[in-house]
């Protein structure tokens, strides 16, 4: 979807994902010191939002303005005196956004192959040295073991797709691996597969 449709979808709806950010993402960086955050393909900023509630300063970058325009809002909501901590901008993840980030975040980002690479190799730029990239998204092993998420192979990825495609750049990889969540269906609960990915920024 390019960001003309990704606008679309934005407007016609209050709020296209939950305000709650996301558990790996908050399982992950309940671990980590606080420091800078860049949330690439942000949304609605939940995740970004929550980063800043538990100290982090952090950058949301979308190509939807709509959605950085909700980000905004949600922020201007949640953070009183923690907002200026929160900056949200639009711009393309698959080109650079900045250097000197402690975290850099994906969250349910799926791009074709050589854009997902392109986006791989910017957000690790992006990274400091010792700083961490994280990884969320719909597993392709949805497609048969699991539920939910685009249902189209070529923009999903399990965690061997990303480690392989984090091959070559300067990190080493920390932990990769499918989280399962449940998730309620008309036919009784379900789990749906994430791929979940930390990969820590060697030089
Ligand atoms: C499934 S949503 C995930 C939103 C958010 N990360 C979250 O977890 O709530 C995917 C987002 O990726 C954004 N997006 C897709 N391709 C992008 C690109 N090349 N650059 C920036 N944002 C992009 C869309 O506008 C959309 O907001």
């Amino acid at each position: 979807m390019n960001s003309a449709s990704w606008n679309e979808r934005y407007a016609a709806n209050d709020l296209v994902w939950s305000l709650e950010a996301n558990r790996w993402v908050v399982e992950v960086a309940s671990d980590l010191e606080p420091g800078r955050a860049l949330d690439l393909a942000a949304g609605e900023g939940r995740n970004a939002i929550w980063l800043v509630e538990q100290g982090w300063e952090a950058k949301a970058v979308d190509f939807s303005e709509v959605a950085i325009e909700r980000a905004k809002a949600l922020a201007e909501a949640r953070l009183g005196e923690r907002m200026p901590a929160f900056s949200a901008t639009v711009g393309d993840a698959t080109e650079s956004q900045g250097a000197g980030f402690d975290l850099v975040l994906f969250s349910y980002l799926h791009l074709p192959k050589d854009e997902w690479r392109k986006a791989l190799a910017a957000g690790v730029e992006s990274c400091t040295q010792g700083g961490r990239v994280l990884v969320i998204g719909h597993a392709r092993r949805n497609l048969t073991e699991g539920i939910g998420g685009p249902q189209n192979p070529a923009i999903l990825y399990d965690p061997e797709h990303v480690t392989a495609l984090l091959e070559g750049l300067p990190v080493e990889v920390e932990r990769a691996e499918l989280g399962r969540r449940e998730v309620q269906t008309d036919d009784g609960p379900r789990v749906a597969l994430d791929t979940v990915v930390v990969a820590r920024r060697l030089d």
